[in-house]
């Protein structure tokens, strides 16, 4: 059945209320907003880049703290330009690009309808091979010779490490090396704000084994990110995992899977988890003449290790958050919007809250929050009243507020007011900590 009209115009909508919400409340920003923006770039206010720093910690624990198989690393965004030769990524990343004839716009070709331009008729060119790496050049001299590039991807970091890793930390196979940061490609059609950037960030790892049980171990690390998601409150029925078919499969890939997530313009990929063989070792070994074979001494065998590469995106996790977390109720005759932001990522996890802005309330609930401060990430509100205190609370997400009022001074109390279900407890103020501790872990 074809989509109806209404919901997806509802869908539509959604996602400008995010990103207007984002805006009003500090999450994201479109970059350079007072020169007209740059296309594929935004910036995080102080709740985005708390909320992404949480949503990169939660990751960073459960990949690689909580493990004994995993290591971290953070290479350079630059790296000798050898490297994306031998990747394959001069020669293969690429999109088709058309050109219209008449306005001289670029697309993707996989993305129009037709061999015309549908706004103004104008017929596209051929398409031809765009290579979506950013290219710079490194010191003084501008040339062909200094060329370099910005990494598209954190993986080849890891295998250019591999040796360096196997030689100095007691690691074997099945192993993993793990990494977060910056990526860089020049999509030909960014968008959806911060779904499909020019600039965005990663979290990968490369998952180092013997070649016999790599199938094993892709089965291993597709259920186990399904659950990060899972773990980060996002909702089961707006994930999916999905199988590569065989015409979607790089040549050298044994099999892959998308975690996809429900967005509002469609189900798209939040992350790729892919059997890559020995591909990248194998390709860096040839073209750098170095060794990057493991002996394995309990076999007595020498082998190229197989990777399993699990790979996630920052900004669309942090967008998925968003998203699940939006929720409009009715309160009497009054709009809320409240973000159910999981308590493990909510930028601000108690506000403390002085019913009005008169002594000795005041002093009471500063010195409040900052004992409340080492245990949680905390907030202090003073302006406003307090209903749309409340309200601006519910929107960026924070589960609960600590209201301190006039009673406060003579039963040693507070109340804890609950974001989702807006209901109010009444706790001694010695007993704060606990009941918080109780609710947010
Ligand atoms: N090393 C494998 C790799 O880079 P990918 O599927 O191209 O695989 C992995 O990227 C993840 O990185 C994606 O699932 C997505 O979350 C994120 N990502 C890729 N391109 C992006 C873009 N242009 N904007 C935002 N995130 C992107």
């Amino acid at each position: 059945m074809a989509t109806a009209p209404l919901p997806e115009r509802a869908r539509q909508t959604l996602m400008e209320k995010l990103v207007s919400l984002a805006k009003r409340r500090g999450f994201f920003f479109q970059s350079s907003e007072i020169y007209g923006g740059i296309q594929g770039v935004w910036d995080y206010g102080p709740l985005g880049v708390a909320l992404r720093n949480n949503i990169k910690r939660s990751w960073w624990r459960s990949m690689v703290e909580l493990r004994d198989d995993v290591v971290g690393i953070d290479a350079g965004i630059l790296m000798n330009p050898r490297v994306w030769v031998a990747s394959g990524h001069v020669q293969n990343f690429t999109d088709p690009l058309v050109e219209c004839k008449k306005c001289h716009q670029r697309f993707r070709a996989d993305q129009v309808s037709g061999p015309r331009h549908e706004s103004d008729g104008g017929e596209f060119t051929e398409a031809r091979q765009f290579n979506l790496m950013f290219k710079t050049f490194m010191g003084p001299a501008e040339d062909s010779s200094t060329q370099v590039y910005l990494r598209p991807e954190t993986a080849q970091g890891i295998f250019v490490n591999f040796a360096n890793i196997l030689n100095s930390t007691r690691m074997r196979p099945p192993f993993g090396i793990a990494q977060i940061g910056k990526a860089f490609r020049n999509e030909i059609t960014p968008g959806n704000s911060i779904f499909r950037l020019r600039e965005f960030e990663q979290m990968e790892l490369e998952y180092f084994v013997p070649p016999a049980d790599e199938m094993k171990w892709l089965d291993y690390w597709k259920e186990q990110r399904l659950e990060w998601y899972l773990a980060l409150g996002i909702k089961r029925e707006h994930l999916r995992l999905r199988a590569h078919g065989k015409n979607e499969l790089a040549h050298y890939a044994r099999g892959a899977f998308d975690v996809e997530y429900e967005f509002p313009f469609g189900w798209s990929e939040l992350e790729g988890i892919a059997a890559r063989g020995d591909y990248d070792l194998d390709a860096h070994q040839k073209a750098s003449g170095k060794d990057l074979t493991y002996f394995d001494d309990l076999i007595r065998e020498r082998y190229l290790p197989h990777v399993v590469e699990p790979s996630a995106g920052v900004d669309r996790s942090l967008l998925t958050v968003l998203i699940d977390a939006y929720h409009e109720e009715q309160v009497r005759d009054e709009q809320r919007v409240v973000l159910k932001l999981h308590p493990s990522v909510a930028p601000v996890q108690v506000a403390i809250l002085p019913l009005s802005r008169k002594e000795p309330l005041i002093a009471t609930a500063q010195a409040i929050e900052h004992e409340l401060r080492p245990f949680f990430r905390t907030e202090y509100d003073d302006t406003q009243s307090i209903g749309k205190r409340y309200r601006r609370q519910d929107e960026i997400g924070t589960p609960y507020a600590v209201t301190i009022d006039f009673e406060t001074a003579n039963d040693q109390s507070a109340t804890i007011r609950s974001r989702d279900e807006m209901s109010q407890v009444r706790v001694p103020l010695t007993q704060l900590k606990q009941a918080l501790q109780e609710r947010l872990h």
